[in-house]
């Protein structure tokens, strides 16, 4: 791989320790994707955040990394293990939330805007098309690509805080447009009601055809929520962080149909939620919305819902803590929370140390259902974002019209 002269004196540790520890790390993924050179960047989103995910080792390496680095692009952080301001509210053990502020803080020390947060679109980093990124969060990742048609590999921590701290990332993979072309015609001819419908069909192309680029037809109009719902499945389930959906995402006109098809109708979306909802009962211990994180709108929707209502269920909800202050602001966190709902800032029921606390748990996200059944044993159930809050009304699983 080639390197300028200020990109050679930062691997031989002309800038510090952690620039040339940051060096290493893009140099040898650059060599083990056949990079031809390093792109510089305009914004980057580092995972791997919690203390949960991260241990011991994950903190001494970002305290290290503190001792000299310093982000030289904009860049922000993903939730953490728990809300840091509401951490005993939560269940969450001292010990554990010391440790997880000295992983903030270590990333603050190096600049870090600690967003805390999977949708930095929603706090201002929206990066324009045809950016070049080093995001690391899979569905932050692939809203980029698809829906901003900005460009980004799905990075691992280490290698979004190397980008961080160099301004630079290998140029291959998502960086280069042939790597872009969609391998997958989809036709969704299943109905596709509300978002979590939308991470339903992520879901299943994911399932059906890992690793494919889909090119989405279908005759409904997904708006927002939709799409980022799409963009938290299909990366979890099927490992790639881009889609196209025609007339609606800005490369999608760009290409041809691809050759390999696949039809999801009703049936396999129905099959696609009883894959995802096996073991689910009626009854129910935690409603938990908002992964990726939720909105300003999704809140004051959720207060529409809430107003004058009690929760019988707890009804969880994650944001970003710029979003929670924003709806402080305007009366709609006390809303949610005067029905006993609860809306943790900063963190989300996957990355936060649950296991054990929860069996049956209900969400509005199809990626919500992997997580919670993969990382936490828990019994998940997929519905509507209506439908969800009812559940936390009534306090039990209420029948759907699916
Ligand atoms: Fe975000 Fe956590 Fe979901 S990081 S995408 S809310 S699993």
């Amino acid at each position: 791989m080639q390197l300028s002269d200020m990109e050679r004196g930062m691997l031989e540790g002309e800038r510090g320790d952690a620039v040339r520890t940051a060096m290493e790390i893009l140099v040898a993924l650059g060599e083990i994707f056949d990079a031809d050179r390093l792109l510089p960047v305009r914004s980057v989103q580092i995972a791997g955040v919690s203390y949960h995910n991260l241990g011991d080792a994950g903190l001494e390496f970002v305290e290290q990394m503190a001792t000299d680095g310093r982000a030289v692009v904009p860049t922000s952080l993903n939730p953490a293990g728990m809300d840091p301001d509401r951490y005993r509210e939560m269940g969450i053990d001292a010990e554990f939330a010391a440790r997880q502020m000295r992983i903030v803080e270590a990333f603050r020390r190096m600049g870090v805007n600690t967003t805390l947060t999977c949708t930095p679109y929603h706090v201002g980093l929206v990066p324009a098309r045809d950016d070049t990124l080093a995001w690391s969060e899979s569905s932050a990742v692939t809203y980029a690509n698809s829906v901003l048609g900005a460009r980004s590999n799905r990075e691992g921590g280490p290698s979004a805080l190397a980008a961080a701290l160099c301004g630079r990332t290998p140029r291959y993979g998502l960086h280069l447009d042939e790597t872009r072309r969609p391998t997958l015609r989809v036709i969704a001819a299943g109905s596709l009601r509300c978002p979590a419908d939308w991470g339903l069909l992520g879901a299943a192309i994911g399932q059906q055809r890992p690793g494919a680029l889909p090119l989405i037809e279908t005759a409904e109009r997904p708006d927002q929520v939709s799409l980022k719902s799409l963009a938290a499945a299909l990366p979890t389930f099927g490992g790639q962080p881009m889609f196209h959906v025609a007339g609606v995402t800005p490369e999608a006109a760009r290409h041809a149909l691809p050759a390999d098809s696949l039809c999801v109708d009703a049936a396999l979306l129905r099959a696609t939620r009883e894959r995802l909802e096996i073991g689910a009962e009626d009854r129910v211990d935690l409603v938990t919305v908002g992964c990726p994180h939720a909105s300003l709108d999704e809140l004051e929707q959720l207060a529409r819902l809430l107003a004058d209502r009690r929760v019988v269920a707890p009804l969880w909800i994650s944001t970003a803590p710029a979003i929670c202050q924003q709806a402080a602001k305007r009366g709609l966190s006390q809303t949610i929370e005067l029905s006993g709902a609860r809306i943790w800032s900063g963190t989300c029921f996957a990355v936060a140390p649950l296991k054990g606390r929860f069996t049956q748990v209900v969400t509005n996200s199809a990626k919500g259902c992997y997580y919670g059944a993969g990382h936490n044993l828990f019994r998940m159930r997929l519905a509507s974002l209506e439908r969800c809050v009812q559940t936390a009304l009534a306090g039990r699983w209420s029948e759907v019209d699916r």
